[in-house]
């Protein structure tokens, strides 16, 4: 996509269609008459009698009949102006993108600056029409041989504005970045699971590692048994894929590799419950088990193409869990990397034996704060729903720092408690240190505690996304399936945590 900025009127475009924000009462609008020439002095009172609409998010197409160097205008309703925020100008931009790929329209201009508002300027409209029309015009359809809409991708977008052209180019090329990150990780998401094994994972890390210079270190199965990572061996053992440990680095803060954000991603490319085999309607979508990786390698993406001032260590571990004769059971004893034993109750209770042994890495690679992402739970869903991220934290601060970057992205996030009493019964066992799942009261709970057991005093959190990785239906930012949560936001807290060490005396020592 190539987006241009051009100081110029609206009706001046030469692009197939033009996009335009509706407000409320488009009458106080400055510049609005100019688009009254188009349609014979009739628009206003189409918008009047309803046929042009001004509700928030909603469409109206209009063919041009007159002289006009485009064909098509796209209306996009904006309701009542006071009310609309970044997060909903985005998902108005969304709703813009499907219409847009829907018309196969793929030279467009948009007058940004009907989109702006007394709070909302060109550049947050620049940032969100870009964000918004790639995020709300993806389609997951690699695998259809009859799908007519494959090929579509916009060519040149045009943003028409008379604010500063730096500014905005810049704006909407953070935009952009940010939303083809997510897309690449619902991508990941989506990809069938014979197809997407913990090598292909890793193959993955391989492409963004070359082409965004990040350190790249691939452990398999031989160098794990070296190593005595014994909980994701388990994981592994009734497999014939090998198992991959995958980890990339990013070196944009202090050169003596101090002060650096760990992001750790449960990478399951298929989960069957292993012998705590899954019903078999449980069953289908586990494919969507390494949405935690997808969102960490999406927040890398993001990372490797705005080069934020901080040190950054991704680490995905990734398997398939599976049933075989050589596959870990129930009253299985394992020793993590960590040294720490575990008795294994449910075989199910997987993503964090994985965890249990990525956090040990990274923290042994020199992580000095910590967050992880998975699709842990189901219970995450029965106490939030699909549409929010559930958390645990063992630092207040770290976490309300955190919460500050998902207000920026929009992504909603809220916080169980990890009590003392929920701690005694994870370290209730017979036979080990640990057990990998003390009941199904509360297991969200249970599941984030285990992976912080590990954690330790590092300042973590931990982001279960069993109910956000996925939407049951197309939704304001984008289609039904992998949604590529908590990309967008692990990297803005990023590029935030970086804003803040330039911003100090012992900030970033580069170059
Ligand atoms: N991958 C699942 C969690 C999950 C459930 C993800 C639904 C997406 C949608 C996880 O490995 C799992 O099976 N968790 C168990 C834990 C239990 C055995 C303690 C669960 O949530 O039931
Ligand atoms: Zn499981
Ligand atoms: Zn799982």
């Amino acid at each position: 996509m190539k987006t241009t900025i051009v100081d110029k009127k609206i009706t001046e475009s030469g692009m197939e269609v033009i996009v335009v924000g509706v407000p409320e009462h488009p009458e106080n609008k400055e510049g609005w008459e100019i688009l009254e020439d188009v349609f014979g002095g009739r628009l206003m009172d189409w918008v009047k009698a309803g046929d042009v609409k001004t509700d928030l998010k909603s469409i109206t197409k209009l063919p041009v009949m007159g002289e006009a160097s485009f064909k098509r205008v796209v209306f996009a309703g904006l309701g009542a102006p006071k009310k609309l925020t970044d997060q909903l100008l985005l998902e108005v931009f969304a709703k813009v993108g499907k219409e847009l790929k829907g018309q196969k329209a793929e030279n467009i201009s948009i007058w940004l600056d009907s989109f702006t508002t007394e709070s909302l300027e060109a550049d947050d409209a620049a940032f969100a029409a870009a964000q918004g029309i790639l995020l709300g015009s993806y389609q997951f359809d690699d695998y259809k041989t009859s799908s007519n809409e494959k090929d579509f991708a916009f060519e040149t977008v045009e943003l028409v504005s008379s604010a500063d052209e730096d500014e905005l180019k810049a704006a909407a090329e953070v935009g952009a970045v940010h939303a083809e990150a997510v897309n690449s990780a619902r991508t990941l998401v989506n990809t069938p699971p014979n197809i997407l094994t913990a090598v292909k994972m890793a193959e993955h890390a391989e492409k963004l590692a070359a082409q965004y210079d990040f350190e790249l270190e691939v452990l398999g199965k031989q160098e794990m048994e070296e190593l005595g990572m014994g909980a994701i061996l388990a994981v592994n053992k009734g497999s014939v894929e090998e198992p991959r440990l995958i980890v990339l680095k990013y070196a944009g803060g202090r050169e003596d590799w101090t002060d650096v954000v760990g992001l750790v991603g449960k990478g399951i490319t298929y989960d069957t419950g292993g012998y705590s085999l899954k019903p078999r309607e449980g069953m289908v979508g586990m494919k969507g088990d390494m949405g935690g990786a997808a969102a960490v390698f999406g927040a890398m993406q993001i990372i490797g193409e705005l080069r934020p001032a901080k040190n950054v260590i991704a680490v995905i571990a990734s398997t398939d869990n599976m049933v075989s004769g050589d596959a870990f059971k129930p009253d299985d004893v394992i020793t993590s990397l960590s040294g720490k034993t575990i008795e294994v109750l449910n075989t199910d209770a997987e993503g964090r034996l994985v965890l249990a042994d990525a956090v040990t890495y990274a923290k042994q690679s020199g992580a000095d704060c910590l967050i992880d992402v998975a699709t842990l739970t189901g219970g995450v869903i029965v106490a939030l729903g699909k549409d929010k991220t559930g958390a645990l934290t063992n630092d207040e601060a770290f976490f309300e720092d955190f919460m500050q970057a998902t207000l920026e992205t929009g992504e909603f996030v809220w916080r169980l408690p990890l009590t003392e009493n929920d701690k005694k019964r994870l370290r209730k066992s017979e036979v080990a240190d640990l057990n990998n799942s003390p009941g199904r009261d509360g297991h969200m709970i249970f599941g984030g505690g285990f992976v912080g057991e590990f954690a330790g005093e590092t300042p973590w959190i931990h982001l279960d996304i069993a109910g956000t990785s996925e939407a049951d239906a197309a939704h304001d930012l984008g289609p039904k399936g992998a949604t590529g949560v908590m990309a967008r936001t692990l990297a803005t807290f990023v590029e935030r945590l970086a804003e803040e060490a330039e911003g100090t005396e012992d900030g970033p020592q580069v170059g």
